[in-house]
């Protein structure tokens, strides 16, 4: 159990893989955590869950993280109910493989609109808190090996994560003078339930023929032998918000066990 508290912390897609194990490191390391999903019940499950792992104040709030207002109504609620936000993770993504010539616009706008225009309201909205408390925060953004490197069957999902890794840049660039630091964190492929799904959509596609293969194949490539587990993510992203990471800003760590070597 740990009482004390280093601030507030948003996380966002937190109800589920990634975010939820972010989360989880977070209230363990002390800070007041706020879950902004749209799963209210595997959000708030997950807020129980952290909360009676680590004894810090964690909560849930359904928050569609491509709306504003609810973006600022879930920062707004992490100012007064834990004294400020210093850290805003933007994790909220999914995935819907498309064969490239037949990727469409529809799926580009929904694709690009929760990883990428989310992430830019979401930098936006916790640097105006952060910036209105003189609080030094700390962004961190997920980005995925997708925006060094695109994939055939996943154009639009690619694109905006190289969207992410820009926005980390320019979110850097723009804060750096409020002492806020902007970093991205660019996982490989971890074993959560979006894969779950990616590999039904796969193999509707024809790329794969049984569970499974699609994620064994890419298990090839990396140089570490397997793929990541959500708990592999969760020590960068704690020092993404923590001192030792002051002097960082603009960056994207690749946490892909070697894959991508970019
Ligand atoms: N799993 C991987 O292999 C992998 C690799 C690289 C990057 N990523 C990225 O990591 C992040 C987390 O992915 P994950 O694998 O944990 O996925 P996940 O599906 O387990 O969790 C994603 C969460 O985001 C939430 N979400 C989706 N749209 C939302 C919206 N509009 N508003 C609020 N919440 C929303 C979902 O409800 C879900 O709880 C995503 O940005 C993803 O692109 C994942």
């Amino acid at each position: 159990m740990n009482q004390q508290t280093k601030g507030g912390a948003i996380v966002t897609g937190a109800a589920s893989g990634i975010g939820r194990a972010i989360a989880e490191g977070l209230s363990l390391d002390g800070f007041s955590v706020l879950i902004a999903d749209l799963d209210e019940e595997r959000g708030n499950l997950a807020a129980d869950e952290i909360g009676a792992v680590s004894g810090a104040q964690t909560v849930f709030l359904s928050t569609d993280v491509t709306q504003r207002d609810q973006v600022c109504a879930a920062v707004a609620r992490c100012q007064d109910q834990f004294g400020n936000i210093k850290v805003m993770v933007n994790n909220a993504g999914f995935n819907k493989p498309e064969p490239f010539l037949n990727a469409s616009e529809e799926m580009w706008h929904k694709i690009l609109d929760v990883n990428a225009l989310a992430v830019l309201i979401g930098t936006q909205e916790a640097a105006k808190a952060m910036i209105a408390d003189q609080v030094r925060g700390k962004i961190v953004n997920v980005a995925s090996i997708t925006g060094r490197t695109g994939f055939a069957d996943h154009a639009p999902y690619s694109a905006s994560k190289a969207a992410v890794i820009s926005l980390t840049q320019s979110g850097a660039r723009a804060l750096a003078g409020n002492g806020i630091t902007v970093n991205a964190i660019a996982p490989g492929v971890v074993a959560t339930p979006l894969w779950e799904q990616l590999d039904i959509d796969l193999m509707e596609m024809g790329v794969s023929s049984a569970p499974g293969e699609a994620i064994a194949a890419l298990e090839k490539e990396i140089l570490l032998g397997r793929v990541a587990k959500p708990r592999d993510i969760v020590g960068t992203a704690l020092f993404l918000s923590s001192e030792g990471s002051d002097y960082m800003t603009g960056q994207t760590l690749m946490i892909d066990g070697g894959m991508i070597l970019q």
